[in-house]
């Protein structure tokens, strides 16, 4: 809700900037179990996460949310779902083997590793200025396939899911009779030894990603490119980022990747500062001539009418989802006072929230409970729903307020005469009352309400 609407319903709203609302997002998401440090038992596994029962389910409808507008919505494009391990081949031909690299320096006085890049000539551990000269440091994970470890087993995990797209070109053209324009979208893990994870799942070793490669006549680049640019920035706003949390920004040519002829990312503006959601980038005919080279199969577009023949350009918007998972997080969480009283919310948009429903009986009696447990059968084939019977109501709407779910269904003794509940709003906290059997109704016309991404 915007702020206006926030104080017209009576909502007093607080302001949590800068590196407190980051501390405050990560202490929820341990809290309240969106994310967890990974084997944490054991003293924890450095930038590795393990997602919670709310975590996994608020990942969940940010990956499903960009399938839903990439894939389910259009009929340019179609989705696969690649394999993480592969042979050295591919990044042979990719070029990941040679230029997947970040420079890496070690400090003179404490011995520590960091990248170049982002120290600015100061040691963050010591202090120190001193630096060994800058090599290169492959990002990739190696590992071996089989029970020989020698160099003909060696095997990649992917830095990126894209590459899954360009070898199963011709599979997908060949199955699918698409022709370009058209697109092949992923959604999944990918790997990448970072020299420096940080700020909680911003940059980690194991992410994943939601990339799609969109093939196009070469001479329609630039167009599809300015489309994607204008598509995905419509996405985030659509889904909740306020826009002037967000922004596109062009790199300049000292900055595109080895195979891009033009990149914009899609930034968010972080506790720390503007930092990058999403590329965007022309990728040009790169990846497929190179491929097509490297293995001996003809990687173009045969038009069946005419007999033309091209390698078609490819405009990837390449995002991450566990890092967006994480700006949606900060975009939502918000303070206010309700009543007088102080309380944690998380305004996600209702298609994201963990939760869109929690059904609360108002005490543990056996006929309340019996007929609350009918009214979550009726909601659960569509919505993801808590149930909660501990502690006090108000309690529970704290707790349902804090993860973000946006309707409350409290089943009281009143409902056993009337079959009526109450629906409470998480963010206006207004309430009616319903009959039970009017509110998967009410709250599917809510959920529409809400809005979707749709296709632009
Ligand atoms: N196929 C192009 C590609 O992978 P990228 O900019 O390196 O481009 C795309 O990655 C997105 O993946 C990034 O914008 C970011 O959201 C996410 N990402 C990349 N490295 C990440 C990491 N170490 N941890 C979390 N997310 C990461």
């Amino acid at each position: 809700m915007p702020p206006a609407d926030r104080s017209a319903a009576g909502v007093a709203t607080g302001d949590v900037a800068g590196e407190e609302r980051l501390e405050k997002v990560v202490g929820l998401c341990k809290r309240r179990g969106f994310v967890f440090q990974s084997a944490e038992i054991y003293g924890g596994f450095r930038s590795t996460y393990d997602y919670g029962p709310v975590g996994v389910n608020l990942l969940r409808n940010v990956k499903d949310a960009w399938w839903e507008s990439m894939v389910q919505m259009r009929d340019d494009v179609v989705g696969i779902d690649a394999a993480v391990l592969s042979p050295p081949a591919v990044w042979a031909a990719s070029g990941h083997l040679e230029n997947f690299t970040d420079p890496l320096v070690d400090c003179r006085q404490c011995r520590q590793r960091w990248r170049e890049d982002k120290i600015e000539g100061v040691c963050p551990n010591c202090g120190g200025t001193e630096f060994t000269p800058a090599r290169a440091f492959n990002l990739m994970f190696k590992t071996h396939a089989g029970p020989v470890e020698d160099e003909g087993a060696v095997a990649y995990l992917r830095p990126e899911t894209a590459q899954g797209m360009f070898v199963n070109f011709a599979n997908v053209l060949q199955t699918t009779r698409k022709r370009p324009p058209f697109g092949i979208a992923q959604v999944g893990k990918s790997f990448r030894n970072e020299i420096t994870p940080q700020n909680f799942v911003f940059r980690t070793r194991e992410f994943e990603q939601m990339e799609m490669e969109y093939f196009v006549p070469p001479d329609e680049a630039d167009r599809w490119f300015e489309y994607w640019c204008g598509e995905r920035l419509r996405w985030y706003v659509a889904l909740g980022i306020p826009e002037d949390q967000l922004r596109l920004r062009h790199h300049g040519a000292d900055e595109l990747s080895h195979y891009s002829a033009a990149t914009a990312d899609v930034e968010f503006r972080f506790p720390w500062g503007w930092d990058e959601l999403e590329g965007i980038a022309n990728r040009t005919d790169y990846d497929l001539k190179a491929h097509s080279a490297a293995s001996g199969e003809r990687l173009e577009y045969v038009d069946a009418g005419t007999g033309e023949r091209y390698v078609p350009y490819v405009i990837e918007p390449a995002a991450g989802a566990t890092r967006t998972m994480m700006a949606f997080l900060l975009a939502a969480y918000d303070e206010d006072v309700v009543a007088g009283e102080s309380r944690t919310v998380l305004r996600l948009h209702p298609r994201l929230a963990p939760y869109q429903v929690g059904v609360l009986p108002l005490s543990r009696k056996e006929d309340l409970e019996t007929l609350a447990r009918r009214v979550l059968r009726d909601l659960q084939p569509h919505f993801m729903c808590d149930y909660d019977v501990t502690q006090s109501i108000g309690r529970r709407y704290r707790r349902q307020d804090e993860i973000g779910t946006p309707w409350c269904v409290t089943v009281d003794f009143d409902s056993l005469e009337d079959g009526a509940a109450t629906v409470r709003d998480r963010d206006s906290t207004e309430q009616v009352r319903l009959p039970v059997e009017a509110i998967a109704g009410e709250l599917t016309r809510r959920l529409e309400a809400a809005g979707r991404p749709g296709v632009g």
